[in-house]
C-alpha cells in the first residue's frame, strides 16, 4: 500500500480523488501536473524524528525495518494494553509513552503490528508523575563509586537506549490537531495513511555497530567543540604560576527526539548561571591582584559518555595547542554548575553542594559557599551540604576529573540532594516551563562570589569587592530566550551581536555529530551555532579592554588577540583574551587518511574501556506525511468496473460494425 499505487490508480481516479484531498488542506484549484497532485494529496506533516545511533556493540532508536518507505493507517492506541489487529501507524499520548514501549520491548506479537508511532505533545495532560527515558543512573559506568544500582533519576525508564524497528516522530501542536481530525474519521473508506519516508537508511543492511559503519563511511561521531576562557586571560608567554580555580558547566542534552533536546533544567540551566557569574565577575576591579585564576568550561558531548570533559583531560595530558596555557597540575579546585533552574523554596532558593575529592580541597570550596550565601543576606540564598547517605556525586563532568585523578576536589551544585529534582531528565518536556529564572539567577549570584572567596584565597577578603558582585537578572532572563524558546531563540539580539546563526532559531541542545576533520588549528572550520556564540561571548567577557580594538574579519595582528563577532555584518573587533575551543568527540577515536578509526581501550584510562564510542547513521531525507487510500474492495470494485466499461465498449463496437456492415450491406 504506497502511493506508487494512488499514482497507478491516478487517470482512473483524478475526479474521485481530487474533492477527497482537497479536504485534507483545502485546496479546491485544479490539478494541472502529477506534482499538483501531489500537493493536494499528501499533507507533509510537521514533525520531529527519532533517530538511530550506533555503538560499539549495538543500536539504540528508531529506523524502517528495510529501505523502503512505510505507510500505515492511523490509529488511536485506547490504552498501552489495547491490541493491534493489524499493521498500523500509532497516535500515542505523551502519558502512555512510558509503558507503550516498555511494552514494545517484551511483546513481540504487539510490536510486530507496529509500522511507526506519533506522538501528541503533551499539552494538558497530567504528567505530575515525571517522564524521563534517560536511566535510573545515567551514564552509571562512569561513576568514581561502585554503587550503580543507585536511583538518581527516579522516573527513569530507559526507553531512550533500546532498539526500535520503526519510526517514531514527536508531532508539533498544529500537526497533532490535524491528525487527531484524521485518527477520528478514520473509520470506512477512504482511509488516513501515514506514510514514513526513509528513516536513517544508510547503514548497510547487517551493521549494527560504530566500528563497521565508520569503516563504511555511513556513519559519523558524535562530538562537536567544547569552549574555555580564562579570566583574566593568561599570558602565554611566560609560565603559569597562579592555581586554578575550574568552573564548568555542560551544554548538551539528550531526549527521545534528536531535535527535541532543550535540557532546560539539566544541563542549560547550569551553563546560563555559569555564563551570568562569567559576565558579573568580568565587572570586578583588580582581578589580576587575586592568588588564583579563574579558569571557566562549557562541554559538550557530555550526555553521551562525557566526550567533552575526557577530550578536555586528554588534551591537557598531550599538552595540545586547544589548551596552551593551561595545566592539570595547577587545577586546585572545581565547580561545575550542575541542574540549577529548580531551586525556589518557601523561604528563597536552597541548593544542594555535592561534594567529592580531597578533603581539605572541598572544604575550602563548601566554606566559600557557605561565605557567599551569608553575604547575599536578605536575598535568601540557602546552600546545604548533601546527604552523607548519597553513594558520591551526582552524574555529572565531574566524574571524568575524579576518575582521572582520585585526589581533584570538586563540588556539584544542584537543586537535588538524593534524587533529582527535575522530572523530566533528558526528555522533550525539560523546556523553559520547567525552571525558574530567578533560582538560575540566585544560583549565579551564589556561585560568583564563592569564585571569588576562593581566588582570594587566604588573603583579607575585600567585603566591598564582594557585595559589588551582583548578577544581572535581565541576562539570565534573555539567555533563557536564546537558548530555550524558538521565540527569539537563536536570533535574539544578544547571540545576534556575535554570530549569524546557521540553523534556524529553535534551539536544540543535542551535540550532533563531529563534521569537522580534526586538525591542530585553533580555528576549527565547522562549529555549531551555540559553542561558537559561547566562545565569542566569553571572550568578550573576560577580555582585557571591553572597548576592543580595530575592526576584524577573522585574524588580529598580536599574539593574544581575538577577533570576536566577525561573522557579523561590518566585521568584529579585536580584543585580548585567552578563549580556545576544544574538540570533543570519543577519546577512542583518531581521524586518518580521511576516515574515523576506532582504537584499542588504553589499560591506564578506565574509562575508555567503558565508553560506548555513539555514532549516528548519515540519513536522507526524514519525513511524515498523511494521505488518504481508498480500500482494497474499493480498489477491486473500480478495476472491475473499468474492466466492464472496456468490455462493453468492446461488445458496442463490435455489435455497431456489424449493424452497420448489415445496414451497409442492405443498402
Ligand atoms: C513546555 O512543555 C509543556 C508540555 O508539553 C507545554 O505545555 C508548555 O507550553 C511548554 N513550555 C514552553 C515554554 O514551551
Ligand atoms: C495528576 O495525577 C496525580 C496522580 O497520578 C494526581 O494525584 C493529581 O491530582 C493529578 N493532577 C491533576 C491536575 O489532574
Ligand atoms: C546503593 O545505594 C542505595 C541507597 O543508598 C542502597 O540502598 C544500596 O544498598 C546500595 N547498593 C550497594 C550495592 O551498595
Ligand atoms: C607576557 O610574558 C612575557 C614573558 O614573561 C613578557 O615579556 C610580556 O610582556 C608579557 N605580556 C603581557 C601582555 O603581559
Ligand atoms: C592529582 O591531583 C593532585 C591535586 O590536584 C595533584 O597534586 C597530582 O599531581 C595529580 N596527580 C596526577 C597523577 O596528575
Ligand atoms: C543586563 O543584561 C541586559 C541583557 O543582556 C543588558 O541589556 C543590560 O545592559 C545589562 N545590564 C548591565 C548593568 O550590564
Ligand atoms: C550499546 O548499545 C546497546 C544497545 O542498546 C547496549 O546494550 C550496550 O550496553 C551499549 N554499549 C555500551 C558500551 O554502552
Amino acid at each position: 500500500m504506497g502511493p506508487s499505487r494512488v499514482f497507478l490508480a491516478v487517470p482512473f481516479l483524478l475526479i474521485a480523488v481530487a474533492p477527497v484531498y482537497g479536504l485534507v488542506n483545502g485546496a479546491d484549484s485544479t490539478l494541472e501536473s502529477v506534482p499538483d497532485l501531489e500537493k493536494v494529496m499528501y499533507l507533509n506533516v510537521e514533525s520531529y524524528p527519532c533517530v538511530r545511533l550506533l555503538n560499539l556493540s549495538g543500536e539504540i532508536g528508531c529506523s524502517n525495518p528495510g529501505t523502503d518507505k512505510i505507510s500505515a493507517p492511523i490509529v488511536r492506541l485506547k490504552s498501552s494494553t489495547s491490541p493491534l489487529a493489524r499493521p498500523s501507524t500509532v497516535l500515542l499520548q505523551s502519558e502512555q509513552m512510558q509503558d507503550f514501549f516498555l511494552r514494545v520491548s517484551t511483546d513481540p506479537e504487539f510490536s510486530k503490528n507496529i509500522a511507526g508511532v506519533l506522538l501528541e505533545p503533551s499539552e494538558t495532560v497530567n504528567m505530575s508523575s515525571g517522564f524521563s527515558p534517560a536511566e535510573k543512573f545515567p551514564q552509571a559506568a562512569f561513576a568514581p563509586y561502585s554503587n550503580t544500582s543507585y536511583e538518581w533519576n527516579l522516573p527513569g525508564s530507559g526507553i531512550m537506549w533500546n532498539r526500535y524497528d520503526f519510526p517514531v516522530f514527536l508531532l508539533t501542536k498544529e500537526s497533532t490537531s490535524t491528525l487527531k481530525e484524521v485518527s477520528e474519521t478514520n473509520e470506512g473508506s477512504p482511509e488516513n495513511v501515514a506514510e514514513f519516508d526513509l528513516v536513517m537508511q544508510t547503514t548497510k543492511v547487517g551493521t549494527h555497530d560504530s566500528e563497521t559503519c565508520l569503516k563504511e563511511q555511513t556513519c559519523l561521531p558524535l562530538g562537536g567543540y567544547s569552549v574555555w576562557s580564562s579570566l583574566p586571560p593568561i599570558n602565554i608567554s611566560s609560565v603559569p604560576t597562579k592555581p586554578i580555580i575550574l568552573a564548568v558547566a555542560s551544554l548538551d542534552s539528550a531526549s527521545f527526539f534528536r531535535d527535541r533536546s532543550l535540557g532546560a533544567d539539566s544541563p542549560i540551566s547550569g551553563l546560563i548561571a555559569l555564563l551570568t557569574a562569567v559576565d558579573a565577575l568580568s565587572h570586578v576591579n583588580h582581578l589580576k591582584k587575586l592568588k588564583k585564576q579563574f579558569v571557566f568550561a562549557a562541554f559538550t558531548g557530555e550526555a553521551w559518555g562525557y566526550l567533552g570533559s575526557r577530550k578536555f583531560l586528554q588534551e591537557l595530558d598531550l599538552g595540545s595547542d586547544s589548551v596552551k596555557g593551561l595545566d592539570s597540575s595547577m587545577i586546585e579546585q572545581i565547580l561545575e554548575m550542575g541542574s540549577v533552574g529548580k531551586g525556589l523554596v518557601e523561604s528563597g532558593t536552597l541548593f544542594y553542594a555535592h561534594a567529592a575529592g580531597e578533603l581539605s580541597g572541598t572544604k575550602g570550596t563548601l566554606k566559600a559557599l557557605e561565605d557567599a550565601s551569608e553575604s547575599l543576606g536578605s536575598d535568601n540564598v540557602k546552600v546545604k551540604k548533601a546527604s552523607t547517605l548519597n553513594p558520591g556525586i551526582p552524574p555529572s563532568s565531574l566524574m571524568p576529573f575524579l576518575r582521572k585523578n582520585t585526589s581533584t576536589s570538586g563540588v556539584v551544585l544542584g537543586d537535588f540532594d538524593s534524587h533529582f529534582t527535575n522530572k523530566f531528565y533528558h526528555s522533550h518536556l525539560d523546556n523553559a516551563s520547567n525552571i525558574k529564572t530567578s533560582s538560575v539567577a540566585a544560583a549565579a549570584a551564589l556561585v560568583a562570589r564563592a569564585l571569588y572567596i576562593l581566588a582570594n584565597g587566604d588573603a583579607t577578603l575585600d567585603l566591598m569587592a564582594l557585595n559589588d558582585i551582583k548578577v544581572n537578572v535581565s541576562l539570565v532572563e534573555e539567555l533563557v530566550g536564546c537558548f530555550l524558546t524558538c521565540e527569539p531563540g537563536l536570533s535574539c539580539e544578544l547571540v545576534r551581536r556575535y554570530i549569524s546563526p546557521i540553523y534556524g532559531d529553535c534551539p536544540s541542545h543535542y551535540v550532533g555529530v563531529f563534521q569537522d576533520t580534526p586538525s591542530a588549528t585553533e580555528k576549527p572550520s565547522y562549529v555549531d551555532d551555540t559553542s561558537r556564540f559561547l566562545w565569542n561571548f566569553l571572550a568578550d567577557m573576560t577580555s582585557e579592554s571591553r572597548d576592543g580594538t580595530g575592526s576584524c574579519t577573522g585574524e588580529c595582528g598580536n599574539v593574544g588577540d581575538m577577533c570576536i563577532g566577525a561573522e557579523i555584518e561590518g566585521g568584529g573587533k579585536c580584543v585580548v583574551s585567552t578563549t580556545r575551543y576544544v574538540p570533543a568527540y570519543s577519546t577512542r577515536l583518531r581521524y586518518e587518511n580521511n576516515i574515523w578509526h576506532v582504537l584499542p581501550a588504553n589499560p591506564t584510562d578506565s574509562m575508555e574501556s567503558v565508553d560506548p564510542v555513539w555514532t549516528e547513521s548519515f540519513w536522507n531525507t526524514i519525513g511524515l506525511r498523511v494521505y488518504k487510500v481508498e480500500s482494497a474492495l474499493y480498489d477491486r470494485l473500480v478495476l472491475a468496473g473499468g474492466v466492464i466499461v472496456t468490455f462493453a465498449s468492446y461488445l458496442a463496437v463490435v455489435v455497431t460494425r456489424t449493424y452497420l456492415a448489415k445496414a451497409i450491406k442492405r443498402d
